[in-house]
């Protein structure tokens, strides 16, 4: 794993448009996405640039069970705010959190990313170490699976809803097999609340305890974190 340390999430997101300007120069077609606050400087750089996203290609981890694009908290709701809607990409894929068969739909997600090998993986990463929705206990060899949500990632993510108990308790996530299967990855965390599982994550054991440790098994996992998010490092 390469870390780059950097002063705050404003650098960070900087230089990851960096290595996503790189790999599109070399190439690169197809990135996958992640939702959430670590992403969004990174985001603000793509729409403020000049570049031109309307030949690519984007993937993302995950959607909410039971939410779609005219709920403000979907995660497609958010990503057509930050970055779709200002950056027209060609096409843009995220799970569909209200399909009436989920099975058929996480079958369907696996084949579209078969189609759509992702170039560049964007992922930030639980406070319990999880990275899409792959919660501690995960199989590091999965694909898209309809996941339950921990206490602790739904405490996390109540801050976007009114009140804890909107929060849905299930999510449909790609695996961490289909993760690893990106050609580089780009992990960003900030803050201290990250700092435990960016130390499992980096120095532990790959364990499924700790998702994010599988990365170690991945050979280009670039890793973006600030002072406080690397302080236990
Ligand atoms: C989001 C996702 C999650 C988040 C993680 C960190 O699509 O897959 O793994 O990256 O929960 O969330 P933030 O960035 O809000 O701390």
């Amino acid at each position: 794993m390469e870390i780059i340390r950097v002063k705050n999430a404003e650098e960070g997101g900087k230089k990851a448009f960096e290595i996503i300007k790189d790999g599109m120069e070399n190439g690169a077609k197809v990135l996958g996405l992640a939702t959430g606050s670590t992403p969004i400087t990174l985001y603000k750089e793509m729409t403020s640039s000049d570049i031109d996203f309307s030949d690519m290609t984007s993937v993302n981890l995950d959607e909410y069970v039971g939410l779609g694009g005219s709920d403000e908290q979907s995660y497609r709701h958010f990503m057509n705010v930050q970055l779709f809607d200002k950056k027209p990409f060609k096409a843009t894929y995220v799970p569909n959190g209200k399909a009436d068969d989920l099975g058929a739909a996480c079958k369907e997600y696996d084949k579209t990313i078969d189609e759509n090998p992702i170039d560049i993986q964007i992922l930030g990463i639980g406070q319990n170490g999880h990275i899409g929705f792959n919660e501690p206990g995960a199989p590091l060899d999965g694909t898209t699976s309809v996941v339950d949500l921990t206490e602790s990632t739904i405490n996390a993510n109540k801050r976007f809803f009114d009140k804890v108990e909107d929060v849905p308790t299930k999510a449909v996530s790609m695996g961490i097999g289909s993760i690893l299967k990106g050609k580089k990855i780009v992990l960003m965390a900030y803050g201290e609340n990250k700092a435990d599982a960016i130390k499992g994550m980096v120095d532990g054991p790959v364990t499924t305890e700790m998702p994010a440790s599988a990365l170690q098994n991945h050979d280009d996992v670039v890793v973006i974190i600030d002072e406080e998010a690397a302080s236990k490092l």
